[in-house]
């Protein structure tokens, strides 16, 4: 019977040639494979002759551990190895690890053949030889074969390119990164909301979340084309991105909809808002994270089953329409998520954890809500789980489509701090109904803030 692959067992393996070089030729690949997998640090005087044995592997993934074991040695003498693997195996993996193994060896002899490989059709290899370039900066010409790929195809090769050799200048801001200009503090405003936003300052909020008008699917909407809708949200998108702090997040609520048919010779059309906005969002500087999914009970959606049921002819399939999409971006930057969190002081990021039970996934079931006067209203627990894991306390959040203002509340009930617009009077006044301030209302919207008329 084979023996169990104990850590005791693998140790003695690993300490004795002979024993290592057995279980090579009489074991299965499975077994071979964990073992590899468990070799964990090799002593300095490790025979290596096994490992470069098994480098004739017909299993790719038995090479690929192999080579990955190999380079735990740092021995110089293996990089004629790795540089024939690099050059020869079939495997991209392999390929990958002979690259980052000869990166490991940190030797200014591997410059000129690490150098060529910055030319190689794998981007990962090219990456794991951006990786093993870097240590060599300081040398003129490495720096110079770097910079080059500023311009390389593979956009994840130009953002490290960008970050390590043309960092964005941190220009000087007005506004601290957790600070904000007090005239948007809890702050509703009445009207269009292309107007408004010309006045606010860059970088001024933290986080917006908002659900648009659907296109012309209700009364507060109506644009001439879908075409003229589209360039309409990416105008106010450009202008929130503007208005967004380094590294801070837009999350967008939209879903596809259906416009119904004019008659019965005529079929309905669906417009699939999220797909269409995307591109467009990508495109101004935002960076995409997460897809989260809203899910409703079906029997809250509308039903389009009626028909199907019915008849079951394939291709008039409609299902129901339970879910809404709830998109992540973040503000274009070099700087990761730690910055932005490093900006704020130990008690506000303390009191700003999400504590308890928490949706772990990207599907949030969530009743929807009816109102009485608004026709599309978010869930309050969407806004609170939104502004939960997207903001700090103290933290400015915006909707520029704030409806009947369930941003706002979720954000003072959570500490945060709101600024709104909305351009329908309607619904500005439903506003005030739910939000119970009075102070904090502009009607008329002047030069700037400073200016405005309540
Ligand atoms: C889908 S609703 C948002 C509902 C909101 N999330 C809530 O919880 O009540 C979209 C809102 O955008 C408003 N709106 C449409 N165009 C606007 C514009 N140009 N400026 C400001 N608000 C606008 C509409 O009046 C509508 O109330």
């Amino acid at each position: 019977m084979a023996n169990k692959l104990t850590k005791d067992y693998i140790e003695l393996i690993k300490a004795d040639k002979e024993k290592l070089f057995d279980f090579i030729q009489s074991e299965n690949n499975g077994r071979l494979i964990y073992l590899l997998n468990k070799l964990g640090k090799l002593p300095n005087d490790f025979d290596e002759s096994p490992l470069l044995y098994l480098l004739d592997c017909q299993d790719a993934k038995v090479r690929y551990l192999a080579v990955k074991n190999l380079a735990k040695l740092v021995r110089f003498s293996l990089f004629s190895v790795f540089k024939q693997l690099v050059i020869n195996d079939p495997s991209a993996d392999v390929r990958r690890e002979a690259t980052s193994a000869i990166g490991r060896l940190r030797n200014p002899k591997t410059i000129p053949f690490l150098i060529g490989l910055l030319k190689d059709s794998d981007p990962e290899v090219v990456m794991q030889a951006i990786r093993a370039l870097l240590v060599f900066r300081n040398v003129q010409s490495v720096a110079k074969k770097l910079e080059q790929l500023k311009e390389h195809p593979n956009e994840i090769i130009q953002d490290v390119i960008k970050k390590e050799f043309f960092p964005s200048p941190t220009n000087k801001k007005t506004f601290k990164h957790t600070e904000f200009p007090a005239f948007l503090k809890n702050k509703v405003v009445l009207g269009d909301v292309q107007e408004i936003i010309k006045y606010i300052p860059d970088e001024s909020v933290h986080l917006t979340f908002t659900s648009p008008p659907y296109y012309n699917a209700r009364d507060y909407s109506i644009y001439q084309s879908y075409e003229e809708y589209l360039k309409f949200l990416e105008r106010v998108f450009k202008e929130v991105h503007r208005i967004t702090k380094e590294g801070r997040f837009f999350v967008l609520n939209t879903s596809p909809i259906i416009i119904p048919r004019v008659s019965r010779q005529y079929s309905s059309r669906r417009y699939p808002i999220p797909y269409d906005i995307h591109p467009l969002l990508v495109r101004m500087g935002w960076e995409f994270i997460d897809d989260i999914v809203w899910i409703k009970p079906e029997a809250s959606v509308k039903n389009r089953n009626a028909g199907f049921l019915q008849h079951r002819k394939p291709l008039a399939y409609k299902p129901n329409a339970r879910t809404e999409m709830v998109m992540v971006y973040r503000k274009e930057t070099d700087k990761l998520i730690d910055w932005n969190i490093k900006q704020y002081d130990r008690k506000t990021v303390e009191e700003s954890k999400v504590i308890g039970n928490y949706e772990t996934s990207n599907v949030w079931e969530i009743d929807p809500v009816f109102d009485k006067i608004h026709s599309a209203v978010f869930p309050l627990e969407l806004c609170k789980r939104v502004i939960k894991f997207y903001s700090f306390k103290g933290d400015l959040v915006f909707d520029p489509f704030a409806g009947s203002g369930t941003l706002g509340k979720a954000a003072l009930m959570l500490g945060r701090y709101f600024f709104l617009t909305e351009k329908d009077p309607k619904y500005f006044e439903r506003i005030k109904e739910n939000l119970g301030f009075i102070d904090v209302y502009y009607r008329i919207f002047k030069s700037d803030f400073k200016g405005v008329e309540k």
